[in-house]
């Protein structure tokens, strides 16, 4: 949309006037815009026109003069309804009006991921770092501090100054540094969270969500790119990955990686030594010599546990790996020096692979960082009754190599949502490891995903993820050739579900590594059980002294993960292969 034209500022005497508050500030990712509140925490995704209409209102302004000039702008929404949106999140004020005096009936709750110590003389300090910003601490004084410990998620401000017998300006300060974006240690609720308790569908998302999102300034910044200019990320692998070891202790983490250390979950094993026991029990390991082709090794740790645990079991081994980024290759040859590996540069999909006749391929959560298609009902005619034939063939026409794929291994798309996304990257993955598997051979394939959801995006990273719907992965398997087994990765590897595990996210481990780096004390980027988080902090911090500190089933939280998502297809390529 083109830019408003200015707009005559009638003076701050005119009660007719609306200006944008000063405690919003804007973040942006992957084209979207959002604003935070300040004090309120309210987290408001919006499209960047929508935002310009906002700043439209940076100096006092008639909102029904902004709104003329926007009246076509907006699509079926006129912009009499975003200002009334604007009012209600208190992004709209009057001028000279200071929003803080309005907070004393709001109930207090502390947001998610807080991550604090205690100070000795009662204050408390907040360690920062939400995603990729440098650490900010920020200090609550001792009485700010009882503001914070008494803040139960029913209690208004009101009633929490009158319990704690603070001054009202210090309740107000407390506010401020708890709920300003650097922190998002406090949100504020009309209601109490009991009413949530019995509806939890119904309790706001800003009460628990967090923004780690860089800022954005329109007119300053440049708009980060959109989703889809992201497809395939595989553009991302080979050119910007800087650091390997930040890579999966910071921008991404993996189930192998969490696991890369002998671990209690895995009855003391490692995840590769896990995974090569279970192949073996399976019949999918062969006696003697073993060659073994891992695709997007990571930072090798995988390698060096299989390697090592298969010359264990009498294997003789040759092991390569196919991988793209130039980095993590780098790190895998340093991490597999002297055993019996190699790395090869490439793209799984575009380059010639190493070598064929192998007997084993593993490609452990890699096929989500695969190109994929993105597409809607109205290109095949979908969601309008009885499919058409002419218009879904013309549609698949229209596709290029996906239509081409949909139509060669008929994969149903009748039941998709609109938009849909597509695989396509793993099963041409498919297709392309029967020319390189011996017969007989076994290929283990792992993602994030299910065998009936269709794919999701998630675009919490630097670069966007999808899940896998390993329905139409194993489909095509099969079309292709191969036999396809479907197990979750958790029971594949025996992974205990008895147990329980530190629960972060990647902006909660970076502040809480700052915080307990004073201490002495080094945080990696592992699957702590309770037992073992309990034993590095010992003798080194006091119980109570640090905070939040959770955990939860390891099955359903560990770390930033899900484990149950966590599925494989063990595929088969027959001795036979049918013509
Ligand atoms: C999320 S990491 C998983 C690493 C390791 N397998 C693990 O489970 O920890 C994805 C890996 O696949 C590699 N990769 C991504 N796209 C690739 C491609 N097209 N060809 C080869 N390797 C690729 C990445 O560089 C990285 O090593």
């Amino acid at each position: 949309m083109s830019a408003p034209e200015p707009i005559i500022d009638h003076g701050h005497g005119d009660s007719r006037l609306l200006v944008r508050t000063p405690y919003t500030t804007t973040f942006a990712h992957m084209g979207e815009v959002y604003l935070y509140h300040d004090l309120y925490g309210y987290i408001i995704k919006m499209s960047p026109d929508i935002l310009d209409f906002l700043n439209a209102f940076k100096t006092p302004v008639r909102p029904d003069e902004v709104c003329k000039q926007y009246a076509n702008a907006f699509e079926e929404q006129t912009p009499e309804a975003f200002v009334g949106v604007f009012l209600q999140f208190g992004c709209l004020i009057k001028p000279d009006h200071d929003q803080v005096n309005d907070l004393w009936d709001m109930i207090p709750v502390h947001g998610s991921w807080n991550v604090w110590k205690r100070e000795k003389d009662g204050g408390l300090t907040f360690y920062c770092c939400w995603g990729d910003n440098p650490l900010t601490k920020v200090t609550l004084t001792p009485d700010e501090a009882k503001v914070w410990w008494s803040i139960d998620g029913e209690k208004t401000l009101k009633t929490i100054q009158f319990d704690e017998q603070v001054a009202p300006e210090v309740v107000l300060g407390a506010v401020k540094k708890l709920g300003h974006h650097e922190v998002q240690a406090l949100k504020l609720s009309a209601l109490g969270m009991r009413f949530y308790k019995k509806r939890p569908q119904m309790k706001p998302p800003y009460l628990t969500s967090t923004m780690p999102y860089a800022k954005y300034e329109p007119g300053v910044d440049a708009l980060p790119a959109p989703v889809e200019s992201y497809f395939s990320p595989e553009g991302y692998y080979r050119g910007e990955i800087a650091d390997a070891d930040q890579q999966f202790d910071h921008e991404e983490t993996t189930l192998a990686h969490l696991f890369r250390i002998p671990h209690p979950a895995l009855h003391g094993k490692t995840y590769g030594q896990a995974l090569t026991d279970a192949l073996i029990a399976k019949g999918r390991v062969p006696e003697g010599h073993v060659k073994v082709l891992e695709i997007g090794g990571g930072l090798g740790f995988m390698a060096k546990a299989m390697v090592e645990a298969l010359q264990a079991k009498g294997r003789e081994v040759t092991y390569h790996i196919f991988e793209l980024s130039p980095v993590l290759a780098a790190a895998q040859r340093e991490r597999n020096a002297g055993l019996p590996v190699t790395v090869h540069m490439g793209d799984v999909l575009n380059d010639a692979f190493p070598d064929t006749g192998y007997d084993l391929v593993l490609a452990n959560e890699m096929i989500g960082d695969l190109f994929a298609v993105k597409l809607d009902h109205a290109r095949f005619g979908l969601g309008e009754g009885e499919i058409d034939d002419a218009k879904f063939e013309a549609g698949l026409d229209a596709s290029g190599v996906a239509g081409a794929l949909i139509r060669k291994y008929g994969v149903p798309i009748g039941d998709a949502p609109d938009p849909f996304y597509l695989n396509i990257g793993a099963w041409q993955l498919c297709e392309r490891l029967i020319d390189v598997m011996k017969p007989g051979a076994s290929a283990w394939i792992t993602e994030f995903g299910d065998m009936g959801k269709w794919p999701l995006l998630s675009t919490h990273l630097d670069h966007p993820e999808l899940s896998i719907h390993f329905g139409h992965l194993g489909l095509v398997a099969k079309q292709i050739g191969f036999d396809a087994d479907f197990e979750f990765v958790m029971d594949t590897i025996e992974m205990r579900r008895d147990l329980e595990g530190l629960k972060s996210t990647r902006s909660y481990f970076k502040a809480l590594g700052f915080l307990l780096a004073e201490y002495g004390v080094k945080l990696e980027k592992i699957g702590y059980t309770r037992p073992m988080f309990t034993e590095l902090l010992e003798g080194k911090v006091q119980p109570g002294e640090i905070g939040d500190i959770g955990f939860d089933r390891i099955e359903d939280r560990l770390m930033g993960l899900v484990p149950h998502e966590f599925k494989a297809l063990i595929i088969r390529k027959p001795v036979k292969v049918d013509a």
